[in-house]
């Protein structure tokens, strides 16, 4: 090791890497369960992306109409494209309403209906009686539902007294040779030491990678830093080609405008004031699922019926709303209105466009949100001492596109699910095996190739480039020739990597340091979507291949696992969906056709 690094070791039963909404509440539960628990996390907590979620979290109360958690299991096997494990879903659908009464009892600030219960809000894809009737199934805390949730669990983490390791960037897995997951290590940004953190449980909650395109809803920080790890650990993401593009992003921004407003009664219109929606979702109209409005909205805008003197954008109205109801249920959203687009929404409509904003791929796991890795012939082997949780992990709960709400209750359905496993696997205290003698040294001299790196690219230039390439290439429709040249220039991206020029800065709050790791991170992710979608050839959720139209279940039934090499070269693995359940309350829902 360099003289310049000053490593430090810890040893804990478990370690979460990232505090928000998922990270959170599975340290809570560790804690709960007598485990000594750190959590390093790369933000302080309040800033953890879950920070930004507006419109609400599903769970089958039915304060409004009438519910029942087999309907939102059916809505979000269907949201999926059936591309979802129906065990998994079962599992988080069941406990929903469970989970959302704990965050009650947290003290998470809900909105309220006249006679006090939780307000509940029609999303998108959502129905009841099995795509009978719109259902209203979104719990909110007005359209800062995640602002509200990320707060209260982190009052509960402080109060369980989870040992925060503030402002950590985390850098690589402790793997040894038999594939157990030992710890993890980690960079402290204040004043550039070496952690290497011991856990016989390691739970990856370091949320998606948005920002692998140019324009989407996702912070800066969205950089899948535990998806990366996990690819240089030797082991596969899943299902990378299915990215969700919000259609409500603003346009020019891409800051979100939550789905909550068409919810709410909102609507959109093209060039001609038409309501275009219904021609292409008769019965959901503004509400089909967010996949099925992104595209319409593209084919509008292709076909010249765009708005704006490009006509490259759509408008969404909500003037016609009561004042009432938008400052009640719509405040944050009519102040990013105004901020970002000029906007006075009790008068004029927004203009909006599709914009990146989840990941359905991601680090694969089990319902009890196991990391799993086929081996030895079986496609659900787990990888001993690793867990992940949130937009990080592919339950799979949300398959090939996710229902908007959705995201909150898997952080906390599962984020619970990962506490009670992993306290049902180690006992406080349990000794640790010897870490290799290497553990870490890979990491460090990462770090130490970029603090020399003195070629002629900045970190700003070589990422606006590769997310550039994304937006260009792994859009909203695909097609294979147009892939395979997205391929082709992301190879050449990736290759500039060896070009980038650092600044000497020590490793003191070095944040071009930590911009070029990240920027690392992303690219692993990058190449792994664009190659995953020309790999996958035909059209299923969020994945619509021009030159593949259909579904195929036949042959694409299927996850997919990509592995990337250093070298930025892939391959891929098939994994079976689960089209199974874990108990007999319900039946599994067999492939359909998928209309709204
Ligand atoms: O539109 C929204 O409020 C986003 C919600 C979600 O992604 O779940």
């Amino acid at each position: 090791m360099p003289n310049a690094y000053t490593l430090v070791d810890h040893t804990y039963d478990c370690v979460v890497v990232g505090a928000g909404g998922s990270g959170l509440r599975a340290a809570v539960g560790l804690v709960e369960a007598g485990l000594k628990v750190a959590c390093i996390t790369k933000v302080y907590p309040t800033r953890s992306h879950t920070v930004a979620a507006q419109g609400g979290i599903n769970a089958a109360l039915g304060n409004i109409k009438e519910d029942d958690w087999r309907y939102h299991m059916f809505d979000t096997v269907k949201g999926s494209d059936w591309l979802g494990d129906q065990d998994a879903i079962e599992y988080m659908t069941k406990n929903a309403p469970r989970a959302v009464y704990e965050l009650e009892h947290y003290g998470v600030p809900f909105s309220r209906t006249e006679d006090g219960r939780i307000y509940q809000r029609a999303f998108g894809g959502q129905s009841i009686r099995y795509g009978e009737e719109q259902a209203y199934r979104t719990c909110a805390a007005a359209d800062r539902t995640g602002h509200a949730l990320l707060h209260t669990l982190f009052q509960q983490a402080l109060k369980n007294r989870v040992e925060f390791y503030h402002e950590y960037f985390a850098l690589d897995l402790l793997m040894d040779d038999e594939g157990a997951c030992r710890g993890v290590v980690a960079l402290c940004l204040e004043d550039g030491t070496i952690h290497r953190f011991r856990a016989h449980v390691t739970v990856l909650a370091t949320g998606g990678y948005g920002r692998v395109y140019h324009s989407c809803t996702s912070a800066h920080t969205c950089t899948g830093d535990g998806n990366a790890m996990v690819l240089r650990a030797g082991l596969p993401l899943q299902d990378m080609e299915f990215v969700q593009f919000h259609p409500t992003g603003i346009y020019g921004v891409g800051v979100l405008i939550t789905e909550g407003a068409r919810g709410e009664g909102g609507y959109l219109t093209n060039s001609e004031g038409e309501r275009f929606m219904e021609r292409y979702a008769p019965k959901a109209k503004d509400l089909a699922s967010r996949d099925v409005v992104s595209r319409a909205i593209m084919v509008e805008i292709m076909e010249g019926r765009g708005c704006g003197p490009n006509k490259d954008h759509v408008l969404l109205h909500l003037e016609h709303l009561p004042a009432e109801l938008i400052h009640q249920r719509l405040p944050g959203i009519a102040e990013t209105a105004r901020i970002f687009a000029g906007v006075d929404i009790t008068k004029e409509p927004i203009p909006v466009v599709p914009t990146c904003h989840y990941n359905m791929g991601g680090i694969p796991t089990n319902w009890r949100t196991e990391v799993v890795c086929p081996r030895d012939g079986d496609p659900d082997a787990v990888v001993p001492g690793l867990m992940a949780v949130g937009e990080a992990a592919c339950t799979s709960v949300h398959g090939a596109n996710r229902l908007g709400g959705n995201s909150l209750i898997d952080l906390v359905v599962f984020g619970r699910a990962a506490a009670l496993h992993a306290a049902e696997r180690i006992r406080p205290g349990m000794p640790h095996p010897e870490l290799r003698r290497d553990a870490g040294e890979e990491a460090i001299a990462r770090i130490e190739r970029l603090r020399q790196a003195r070629g002629s690219l900045t970190v700003g230039q070589v990422r606006t480039e590769m997310q550039k390439t994304m937006q260009h290439y792994a859009n909203v429709f695909r097609n294979g020739p147009t892939l395979e040249e997205g391929c082709r220039r992301l190879a050449e991206v990736a290759k500039s990597l060896e070009d980038l020029r650092l600044e000497d800065r020590g490793l003191v709050w070095n944040t071009d340091l930590v911009e070029a790791l990240e920027l690392e991170n992303l690219m692993l992710q990058a190449v792994a979507t664009i190659h995953s979608a020309l790999y996958r050839t035909e059209s299923r959720g969020a994945h619509a291949r021009e030159d593949y139209p259909e579904r195929d279940d036949e042959n694409w039934l299927v996850h997919t696992l990509v592995w990337v090499d250093p070298d930025f070269s892939v391959r891929f693995e098939r994994r079976p969906v689960h089209l199974y359940t874990l108990t007999n309350e319900v039946e599994p829902f067999p492939p359909q056709k998928r209309v709204y």
